[in-house]
């Protein structure tokens, strides 16, 4: 059987532990590693992507392997293909598929039909690839992730609830601060024995007491451009700048998972100032998604 990544759930804490330490290493040795040599790897995208693409392209060729970059508009899955048969075709020929999707059932039907590992991408839930990076961000920053409080601000989203799931087996104190209609409860399944902890509350300025870093994404993901007026009007308390990272831990860092928009959920003075690791976050995909992909094509 296939080991897919489709929630992040699917890692021991101690896997966790392991992948983001190989992820460490291979930014340090970007090119050290070729477990893909000779392989290739197809990536499916249904949805726009500029981090998502630009890392896992860059880093399957890290890894020795190469990357078959398939616009789902122009597969014949847009034809009315079935999933099954596209998992079974592809299987054939890659190492490994991701997918960014929309419905979290496509990517859970191509994982059933698979018999090569597969990735989420991202999803309408889940982005796990996206908290991979997060928790390394942290831990590079801190040091450690055992007991770090990091707060999430804003739409209880498929990243917050990436974070919430993958910090929680990491044992990070993770709080999410979102208003009413737009929050994690109700839909946050925590893997059993987490290490961690989740909060879920209303309050930004309670989610970030003690935070070492706060974290926000857009107010309007991809999908949810229908009601975009409704979640501004909602979110729009929702804002990472100076004074709430004022009222986190000493040192405090901000985090988004990009694309951000400055002046709604972030300032500009956070998203290109000293208080940010932002940047670094986003290069840390390349990495974190490298030691995954190491880990699922490894027998
Ligand atoms: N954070 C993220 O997934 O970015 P892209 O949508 O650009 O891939």
């Amino acid at each position: 059987m296939p080991r897919h990544f489709l929630t992040g759930a699917e890692l021991s804490r101690d896997e966790l532990d392991a992948l983001l330490d190989r992820a460490l290493q291979m930014k340090r040795e970007p090119l050290a590693a070729t477990p893909l040599s000779g392989r290739a790897v197809a990536l499916i995208f249904e949805k726009p992507s500029t981090r998502t693409r630009v890392s896992f392209e860059v880093g399957v060729r890290e890894l020795g392997g190469q990357p078959v970059v398939l616009r789902s508009d122009e597969m014949q899955l847009s034809r009315g293909e079935p999933l099954r048969d596209t998992a079974l075709v592809l299987s054939r020929h890659v190492a490994a598929i991701g997918v960014r999707t929309g419905e979290d059932r496509i990517v859970e039907e191509l994982a059933r039909h698979s018999s090569v590992p597969l990735v989420n991408m991202l999803t309408a839930g889940h982005h796990p690839c996206q908290a991979l990076a997060d928790l390394l961000t942290v831990r590079e920053a801190c040091g450690t992730l055992d007991g770090v409080r990091v707060a999430y601000v804003g739409d209880g989203n498929n990243v917050a609830r990436s974070l919430a799931v993958l910090g929680a087996i990491a044992g990070l104190e993770i709080a999410i601060a979102s208003p009413p209609g737009y929050s994690l409860e109700g839909s946050l399944e925590l893997p059993e024995g987490a290490a961690g902890s989740v909060t879920l509350t209303e309050d930004a300025r309670e989610a970030v007491r003690g935070a070492q870093a706060v974290y926000t994404d857009v107010w309007v993901s991809m999908g949810d451009e229908a009601t975009a007026d409704q979640r501004r009007a909602a979110l729009s308390s929702y804002r990472i700048d100076d004074a709430l990272l004022d009222a986190a831990a000493p040192d405090a860092f901000a985090l988004h998972d990009l694309p951000a928009h400055p002046g709604e959920e972030i300032t500009a003075e956070v998203l290109y100032g000293e208080r940010q690791r932002i940047w670094d976050q986003a290069e840390n995909r390349r990495h974190a998604q490298k030691a995954l992909l190491e880990l699922l094509v490894s027998p």
